[in-house]
């Protein structure tokens, strides 16, 4: 079996490095980053994803997984190399910054002195992976006999390992049908429980991903705009919702209207296809994206707005509490949070603005220091004016308002997530606002 490298140690890389040990693969994990290497060597998971530091601590005890911020040692031990390094959105346009990519095949491609296979697992634009093929055919010493797969990677934060482990799909695009194979081997276990394989060339492989996102993003906008509508209607949007998701071509996952998406893929991965779209000379057909990327961002103005009317038309001094700041639950990751965008306009419009997040404060502490935290829903809402339930986290559902109430300055909570129970809410004596739903 060969030894596999895992390069780049993110989300994406350390998960997929922890998994492929656990299916019972060698890898060696590369990072250019030497601290951030030295702590995962000691088994510590620089974010917050359930079962994967149970899994990395097995991985690590295995003897199967090792460490290292060698390009030789990569290129020495491994034969299968598989690239996850970020493709992030650029500094100084709406495309997606290769910089990591090209840095991580200009650097092994010298290296690659026996036949390999690299495997690109980032989201990158449609034509990535043939100047990707090129390079490593021009400038590695085994020429033509290292191959890229384009084996694009579908995973969700807070579902990572399983995600990994159990894929709905696995897409291999390729230019030699006998590198299928080699990744047939890689893929056994989830292959052998009926995971559906797709053999593309590399254009079909890279669209996949990019397709399957400005799906789920449209999808989410879609049921964002009937919010708008439910609202000057007096329609619900949630009942709307649950009765076109039993429609079997349309579905009811996706369509949970609210506060919207963030987080490190939707929102970049839209904007890069726009750009790319245009650099390819079908910009027009792509303009539904700006739409959905627009309707996105005017959720959290609309939040702002709400509030600000909620509290006599002024946020001035106001104390706010926010529930919630990782951009989705059961991941501490604040990318492009809608919730702390929410939080830092209300903290610009002058409210007091105190932050409550189960995993999430370390880093709302490092990139927003202007905001305070609490370490506790209690604490954060204090004497509020007004409380912001932002990110579903379990915890905030099992809160009791009745308690609440007793906590606050006015019982005013807006639900950027629909899923507060508007009986038990209003019961308890508080006012509530959701977003494309009656509230009281
Ligand atoms: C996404 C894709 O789902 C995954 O397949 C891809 O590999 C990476 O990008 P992720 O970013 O982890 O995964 O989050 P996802 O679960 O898709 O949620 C994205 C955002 O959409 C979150 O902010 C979430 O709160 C929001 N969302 C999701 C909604 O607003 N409504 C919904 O109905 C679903």
């Amino acid at each position: 079996m060969a030894k596999l490298s895992v390069i780049g140690t993110g989300y994406l890389g350390l998960t997929h490095a922890a998994c492929m040990a656990s299916l019972g693969h060698d890898v060696i994990a590369f990072d250019i980053d030497t601290d951030k290497i030295a702590s995962i060597s000691k088994g510590q998971v620089p974010f917050h994803e359930p079962g994967l530091p149970a899994l990395l601590e097995q991985a690590i005890a295995s003897g199967r997984l090792t460490f290292t911020t060698s390009w030789q040692e990569v290129a020495d031990q491994a034969d299968v190399h598989f690239i996850c390094v970020g493709t992030p959105q650029s500094a100084y346009s709406e495309a997606a910054d290769l910089s990591q990519v090209r840095g991580a095949v200009q650097s092994l491609a010298p290296l690659l002195t026996r036949p390999s296979l690299v495997v690109g697992k980032s989201t990158v634009p449609v034509g990535t992976a043939q100047w990707i093929a090129d390079t490593l055919a021009a400038e590695s010493p085994a020429g033509l006999d290292t191959h890229l797969v384009w084996n694009p990677e579908f995973l969700r934060e807070g579902f990572a390992v399983e995600d990994t482990l159990h894929p709905d799909r696995i897409v291999l695009g390729v230019s030699h049908e006998s590198d299928v194979e080699t990744l047939k081997d890689v893929y056994a276990t989830p292959l052998g429980e009926g995971t559906p394989l797709i053999v593309s060339d590399y254009p079909t492989a890279e669209l996949v991903k990019v397709a399957a996102n400005a799906f789920l993003a449209t999808k989410i906008s879609f049921i964002n705009a009937f919010a708008d509508l439910c609202d000057v209607t007096g329609a619900n949007v949630t009942t709307l919702a649950d009765a076109i998701g039993y429609d079997t071509r349309i579905g009811r996952r996706f369509l949970n209207a609210g506060i919207g998406f963030g987080g490190g893929c939707l929102p970049k991965d839209i904007r890069a296809l726009q750009a790319r779209a245009g650099e390819l000379g079908v910009a027009e057909q792509f303009d539904f994206l700006r739409a959905a990327d627009d309707i996105n961002l005017s959720r959290r103005t609309k939040v702002v707005e709400i509030a600000k009317a909620a509290l006599g038309g002024s946020l001035d001094g106001k104390k706010v509490a926010v529930l919630g700041a990782a951009f989705k639950p059961d991941s501490d990751d604040i990318r492009d949070s809608p919730a702390l965008s929410i939080a830092g306009a209300l903290h610009e419009h002058g409210a007091q603005v105190t932050v409550h997040d189960p995993e999430a404060l370390p880093g709302v502490r490092t990139r927003y220091p202007h905001l305070a935290t609490a370490e506790s829903v209690n604490e954060a809402v204090a004497n509020a004016d007004i409380v912001l339930h932002l990110t579903e986290w379990q915890e905030y559902r099992a809160i009791d308002p009745q308690a609440l109430r007793t906590l606050v300055n006015n019982p005013i909570i807006i639900d950027g997530r629909n899923v507060l129970d508007l009986d038990t809410w209003i019961n308890a004596g508080w006012a509530i606002t959701y977003l494309g739903k009656p509230g009281s």
